[in-house]
């Protein structure tokens, strides 16, 4: 009696899983869909360090190519933050991002497009310090982005 009831349960919850699934909705382009996985911010935001040391290696070697790709990748990242996790525990990241990050970012583009090593490495400086201001505002303060010193990956070429 004790084990159906037992097994009786176990089937309820999991129909109670089915029609309830643990992952909320959210709007991506505009559309209302159920993703079956949501990236955190730290998660994101890994990636998001891998490019800045990886722009700032190829920035300085003159790999423009390699340098306007990362930064594209730069602001896939913020972009998918702001998607993701438009609303990080009550700090409102979607509308934070652009006014931080974009003067740096814009210097960054005019930059590598004319292979300007010079502002290239100031318009770095101000995405770091965007970087910072933001983990800083959002009660972070102990994550410390920096001008990478030694190259992050050893099978990349830059
Ligand atoms: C709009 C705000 C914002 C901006 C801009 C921002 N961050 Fe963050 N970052 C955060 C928040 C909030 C967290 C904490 C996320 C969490 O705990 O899940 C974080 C966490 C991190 C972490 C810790 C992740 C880990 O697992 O160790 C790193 C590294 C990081 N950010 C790098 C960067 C870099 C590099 C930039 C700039 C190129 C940047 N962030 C720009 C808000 C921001």
């Amino acid at each position: 009696m004790q084990r159906t009831l037992v097994t009786l349960l176990f089937i309820l919850l999991g129909f109670i899983g089915v029609i309830n699934p643990i992952y909320p909705e959210t709007l991506i382009n505009n559309e209302k869909v159920t993703p079956s996985y949501i990236p955190g911010l730290g998660e994101i935001m890994g990636y998001i360090q891998l490019r800045h040391a990886k722009l700032w290696f190829a920035g300085i070697n003159g790999n423009w190519d390699l340098a306007h790709y990362e930064l594209g990748e730069l602001k896939e990242g913020f972009d998918n933050a702001q998607t993701y996790q438009p609303d990080f525990k009550g700090k409102p990241i979607k509308e934070i991002i652009n006014p931080l990050t974009n003067p740096a970012l814009n210097s960054l583009d005019q930059a590598i497009s004319k292979k300007d090593f010079q502002n290239f490495k100031l318009a770095f400086n101000k995405l770091t310090h965007a970087c910072n201001a933001c983990h800083q505002s959002t009660g972070y303060k102990f994550i410390q982005i920096q001008t990478p010193s030694s190259i992050p990956i050893t099978n990349q070429h830059f």
